[in-house]
């Protein structure tokens, strides 16, 4: 473990879209959800501009992170070691019943990408693993036994590879000598299937192995219930931030944020209306997204494709008013 292991990304720009600091003197201190705590770069920068927050991350090597900050912090600092979709359950078990802002920091860190043990990079030789929580179903696991349908719709899905059926066959073909278990194995077997790397810019891994991240910890449907549970916890008024990295992340935020604000697709005149949603429980804090400087971008070149938008609670009821798995 490093010192500085990762680098925020866009950081000035989320601590500005969650008004932290503009509680200052109030009776009413802020407390804020850092829903992807991560090494801890947003949370502390929350902290130390007066907010309480209580930090989600579901990867136990958050841990060592939390315990630095909690030292410093005592008071106002707390990791919750779940799933962000699980938000509103862990605020509830933490005492609280709403919060004024909610951060999502969405993907993988520089510490889980870096180390080799943890399998997310096809530059580093590790096992096929992929798993943000360490539990569950490891990526050799999706990999050596997925039948090859469903590997091509995860590919093409999840990692939008246009030769997600060529490369399939190629992995179902060699799993059944010999299964995967290291990450560099995977990689170059894939970089075969696609006949080399035909000087593209990107490795020939790069999507499949998106692909295989997105699956084993379900981060799109996370997100969607992530977004909900954020929706549901924050207060009239409360700051709803999210950066994405990946046009699938970013998609299932603008739509939400599109429906939620009220600005439904206009839709065309040969098609019936769509009918209008419940009143807004989101209005935009600005429009579109904003991404980094090119002296972010030279200075941490994983911020490149960072994507931020942020929204103010209305105090509209939410729209789902219950986690998924208790509707009826
Ligand atoms: C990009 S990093 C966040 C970095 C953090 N903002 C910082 O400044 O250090 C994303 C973190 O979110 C965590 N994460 C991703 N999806 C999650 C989920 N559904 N629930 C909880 N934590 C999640 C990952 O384990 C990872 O540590």
């Amino acid at each position: 473990m490093t010192d500085a292991p990762h680098i925020p990304v866009l950081l000035a720009e989320v601590i500005a879209a969650l008004d932290v600091g503009a509680e200052a003197g109030s009776a009413n201190q802020a407390l804020i959800v850092d829903a992807t705590f991560g090494a801890g770069g947003y949370a502390r920068a929350l902290l130390d501009r007066g907010a309480e927050v209580i930090a989600f991350d579901r990867d136990p090597g958050a841990d060592p992170f939390a315990r630095r900050l909690a030292q410093a912090y005592p008071d106002r600092f707390r990791l919750i070691n779940r799933p962000f979709s699980e938000l509103e359950a862990g605020l509830g078990d933490a005492g609280e019943d709403g919060c004024d802002g909610v951060v999502f920091d969405l993907g993988v860190s520089s510490m889980q990408l870096d180390e080799a043990e943890r399998g997310f990079s096809f530059m580093r030789d590790g096992p096929l693993d992929m798993r943000m929580s360490q539990t569950g179903e490891t990526a050799a696991d999706l990999v050596n036994t997925a039948p090859e349908a469903e590997l091509i719709r995860l590919f093409s899905l999840y990692g939008e590879e246009p030769t997600a059926r060529r490369i399939a066959a190629g992995l179902v073909r060699r799993r059944s000598d010999t299964p995967f278990t290291r990450t560099l194995d995977l990689a170059d077997t894939i970089e075969r299937c696609v006949g080399g790397r035909r000087g593209a810019p990107t490795h020939p891994a790069t999507r499949v192995f998106q692909a295989l991240r997105i699956a084993v910890n379900d981060e799109l449907d996370e997100l969607e219930s992530g977004l909900e549970a954020a929706e549901r916890c924050l207060r009239p008024g409360g700051r709803l931030a999210t950066v994405s990295f990946h046009s699938l992340e970013d998609r299932i935020v603008k739509g939400f944020l599109t429906e939620r604000t009220g600005r439904l697709p206009s839709g065309s005149r040969h098609l019936p209306p769509v009918a209008r949603g419940p009143e807004p429980s989101f209005s935009l804090k600005f429009t579109g997204a904003i991404g980094p400087q090119q002296t972010e971008i030279d200075a941490n070149p994983r911020a490149r494709s960072a994507k931020l938008r942020a929204a103010v609670r209305t105090d509209a009821p939410a729209w789902t008013s219950e986690p998924e798995g208790r509707r009826s």
